[in-house]
């Protein structure tokens, strides 16, 4: 076979939230129905397709570096083709390319779709003449409401463990968040076609499914509430383990948290982001919630699922947000005791209502930091105590992958709680009951029981 008939080889690399993944999964897809060859290593791709994050300025700031330390790949190789796609494209469209001049494709999420002819159009180009021009690049940026997604094939890396989106786009306008102008507004799929990928996924072997979207309790299709579609996916023959990402406190109905409580393989762990602990903060996010509010579905969860795992993400030094407001957040921590968070420091993204804010309002840097590292310290001081309480205990854990160390694998119990145990590769993909030994703060080692303790789904 010569050179030229070779299948193509692309590469995939992506960052950010488990929306992205899913992206960088259909992607993958794509180019495979496509006769793409995909490959691990960006050294041997044809076309390398970096997939972005735009949440923070700190993500972005990495993911030029990187894509500036992948254009070396085209020295000796200037036909490769380098695209950036997913939420730092749409956001940066014409200008990533005038910034990063030697990236020839920017497309955005809504986009994906046409990513085989784009990349022929790329094709066309160079060969009509002379190999493009530095700044000549493709933007291929629009917000489509009308894309669906529908017939567009995912290439799941895991036989493990799956992601189904179900929702794109977020009807909220939370004032710090980048989310709705580069993913534009909720767009549900319907019930049906989420529940053939559901069936299809259960069908090749895989276990564990999570229903993705960025407000995905807010779901409504027809007939379909979020609540009925969890029942629905929850049944689903074969399926170990349901769980959904990222629910809105306001969307947590009765409804829902009874399906949580009465189906079997709806794990008990919720993921419910929070923000800030200070009423005037979050509604200056215009979070459209109370702590109070809050604090109530939280009871409601727990009292119908009590040993639930409760995880959330904390904004601190949201602009104007005073020393007082901070402490509520910490109170806040200490009175649900959350098993884990994700903490960040306000990070201004343009165009978003926050970044209006007088500037005397922004906190300074060294506050910022501060007050993340207490907010830190204190996170992991509860999250010892809760893990700590844990040891001695059996739990059913799934097994994911090889561990680092030689002879381990690694799992997650139905709380997500990440455990490491001696076992053999093999495993992975089983179901482990497992002793809990000891706790990192975060982690745990365990040991398999000895009799009988493994079983697969
Ligand atoms: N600055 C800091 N954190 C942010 N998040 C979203 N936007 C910003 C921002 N501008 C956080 C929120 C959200 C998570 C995915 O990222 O906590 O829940
Ligand atoms: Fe952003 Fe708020 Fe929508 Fe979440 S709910 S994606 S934080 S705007």
């Amino acid at each position: 076979m010569s050179e030229n008939d070779r299948p193509k080889r692309a590469y995939v690399e992506t960052y950010g939230c488990q929306m992205n993944i899913s992206d960088g999964e259909l992607m993958e897809g794509i180019l495979a129905s496509e006769g793409y060859d995909l490959v691990g290593r960006p050294e041997d791709a044809d076309v390398i397709l970096v997939n972005t994050c735009a949440i923070r300025e700190h993500a972005e700031r990495r993911v030029l570096g990187r894509v500036a330390e992948l254009h070396r790949v085209k020295r000796g190789r200037p036909e490769v083709v380098i695209g950036v796609t997913g939420c730092m494209a749409q956001r940066m469209g014409e200008s990533l390319l005038e910034k990063a001049p030697y990236v020839d494709m920017v497309m955005g999420p809504d986009a994906y779709r046409e990513l085989p002819k784009r990349l022929v159009q790329i094709e066309d180009r160079r060969n009509g003449g002379p190999a493009r021009r530095q700044g000549a690049g493709l933007a291929v940026v629009h917000l489509d409401i009308d894309e669906n997604y529908e017939g567009l094939e995912q290439r799941r890396r895991s036989s493990v463990a799956a992601w189904v989106p179900i929702q794109r786009g977020c009807n909220h306008r939370c004032t710090y968040c980048i989310v709705p102008y580069v993913r534009g507004p909720e767009k549900n799929r319907s019930a049906e076609a989420v529940l053939d990928e559901v069936r299809t996924v259960a069908e090749s072997g895989i276990t564990e499914v999570t229903l993705l979207g960025q407000t995905v309790n807010s779901y409504q299709q027809g007939d379909w509430t979020f609540a009925r579609l969890l029942r629905a996916a929850a049944r689903t023959p074969g399926l170990r383990r349901v769980r959904f990402v990222s629910p809105h406190p306001n969307d947590v109905t009765p409804e829902l948290v009874e399906v949580m409580a009465e189906e079997p393989s709806v794990c008990e762990h919720l993921h419910l982001p929070v923000q800030s602990g200070s009423d005037r903060t979050l509604k200056r996010m215009l979070r459209r919630h109370t702590i109070e509010s809050y604090l109530q579905k939280v009871d409601m969860l727990r009292s119908s699922i009590p040993d639930l795992a409760l995880t959330t993400d904390l904004i601190v030094a949201f602009p104007g947000e005073t020393e007082e407001e901070f402490r509520e957040t910490l109170e806040l921590m200490r009175t649900i005791r959350y098993d884990d968070a994700f903490t960040y420091k306000y990070s201004p993204r343009e165009g978003t209502p926050a970044t209006r804010l007088p500037p005397d309002q922004f906190v300074d840097p060294d506050v910022a930091q501060r007050r993340l590292e207490e907010l830190i310290r204190l996170m992991r001081e509860i999250q010892l105590e809760i893990n700590r309480a844990s040891i001695g205990a059996v739990e059913e854990v799934l097994v994911e992958r090889p561990a680092r160390l030689a002879g381990q694998v690694m799992g997650r119990t139905r709380g997500n709680k990440a455990v490491a145990f001696p076992g053999e590769e093999s495993w992975v993909g089983e179901y482990v009951r497992v002793q809990l030994t000891s706790t990192s703060g975060a982690t745990f080692v365990g040991r398999a029981e000895t009799d009988n303790m493994r079983s697969t789904a």
